[in-house]
């Protein structure tokens, strides 16, 4: 099968993928779900079909190893994930499981001097749950058992979910590798940004991925008629929305990445004033320090806002990650194996969005090649990528995977 054709089947094996939704029009895949079950199945075929065994583990990753590759030896793993944001494109993660098993199937008998394997994760988005990278943390050795309380938007816990999805809550954390037994990690994923359509580039490797912190900022005031005059208010909805735009400002001025993607208010009735207003903040900076500084700024004017308006303010952190920078010998193998492609200067580019990389950097080196999509465009049905990129993607990582074998020791 040459590269064209392979291109052609990852297209095609990303629509048949898109078609496992938990919405009848638009994808969403979260954790734990019946959606996740059948793409897992889906993707375990695939991997056996490029010669590896595969097995599920115990976070509900679908893992798959070269049949060749039948000692103990520490493996070169390749992967992302499976799951998806609600109203999602296909591309994103879908399509580094998707490169790396083509790659494993073209390297299915290479002699290399490390084990090969794949994985696709079962939840980076923290779409079900809130909380991020569960697949990749558990199997970093990062998994926390307090994360089996969190519950779902429907009130289901992560451990009854685990139960009836068919693992065991309690040995999720027995996905852990053990430290030493990876070589080092790489991950194929779509840009998510604009950077390499603008340069007319169709591959770029990774230099970092952004520090990250989420959280759940809520105002309590009171629930009023709307009848009630001006300086009785103690409005929860306009003091998020004075907020939400202060926080527009604050990182505009710090240049940093700020979102407020979800709102919730109570009691939620168009003819009393609104009580309660919880809504998420989704924090990113090259680096934690520039986060946290961003964060302080944000902090002042939320006791700022709370205060003008006698309301309560609380804020809950769901998510933290440092930066993850990319490990100097896999950031110089995705670069030579872009260069293999004929891109003899790679561009080189830091990822503003999270990826499993950066939960796997807690166990093994990282390295990341970034594929152009449309405009930027991504968590959104329009997301879209070209097949001819998709083939060169497949070389450079196949490349970039020989690159290693030629210089590790
Ligand atoms: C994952 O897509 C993230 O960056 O939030
Ligand atoms: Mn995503
Ligand atoms: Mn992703």
């Amino acid at each position: 099968m040459n590269t064209a054709q392979r291109a052609a089947r990852v297209m095609a094996r990303a629509d048949e993928l898109a078609s496992h939704s938990a919405l009848p029009d638009g994808i969403l895949r979260a954790y734990l779900t019946p959606e996740q079950s059948r793409v897992t199945t889906i993707a375990a075929a695939w991997m056996r079909e490029a010669g590896l065994r595969s097995w599920p583990d115990a976070a509900a990753n679908v893992c798959g190893r070269r049949l060749v590759d039948a000692d103990d030896r520490p493996a070169l793993l390749l992967g992302s994930h499976l799951d998806t944001v609600p109203g999602a494109g296909r591309y994103d993660g879908i399509l580094g499981v998707l490169v790396a098993i083509e790659v494993a199937d073209r390297l299915r008998d290479a002699d290399l001097p490390f084990a090969l394997e794949v994985v696709a994760f079962g939840d980076e988005e923290g779409t079900r749950f809130g909380t991020t990278l569960l697949g990749s943390r558990a199997l970093a050795g990062s998994w926390n058992d307090a994360w089996l309380d969190l519950v779902d938007a429907d009130g289901v816990t992560l451990r009854d979910a685990a139960t009836t999805f068919g693992i065991v809550p309690e040995q999720i954390g027995s996905a852990a590798r053990a430290p030493g037994s990876l070589v080092g990690y790489l991950e194929c994923h779509i840009e998510q940004g604009p950077r390499l359509e603008e340069l007319d580039r169709a591959l770029g490797v990774v230099t970092a991925i952004a520090a990250a912190e989420r959280r759940m900022i809520s105002f309590r005031g009171e629930a009023r008629h709307a009848a009630t005059p001006r300086h009785l208010r103690r409005d929860a909805l306009l003091g998020a929305a004075e907020a939400i735009v202060a926080i527009e400002r604050i990182a505009r001025e710090k240049s940093c990445s700020a979102t407020v993607g979800r709102i919730r208010v109570e009691p939620d009735a168009v003819n009393v004033v609104a009580g309660f207003a919880e809504f998420s903040l989704d924090l990113r900076d090259e680096t934690a320090s520039g986060r946290d500084a961003a964060w302080g700024y944000i902090r002042q004017e939320l006791h700022r806002i709370a205060g003008d308006r006698g309301l309560d303010v609380d804020v809950v952190s769901t998510h933290v990650a440092p930066e993850a920078p990319m490990a100097d010998a896999l950031r110089a193998a995705v670069a030579a194996g872009i260069a293999a492609t004929g891109d003899a200067t790679p561009v080189e580019l830091p990822s503003v969005a999270g990826h499993d990389a950066m939960a796997v950097a807690d166990l093994t080196g990282i390295g990341m090649l970034f594929v152009r999509c449309a405009g930027g465009i991504s968590h959104h049905a329009d997301e879209s990528v070209r097949e001819a990129d998709v083939a060169a993607a497949i070389d450079a990582f196949e490349a970039a995977v020989l690159h290693l074998a030629q210089t590790a020791v």
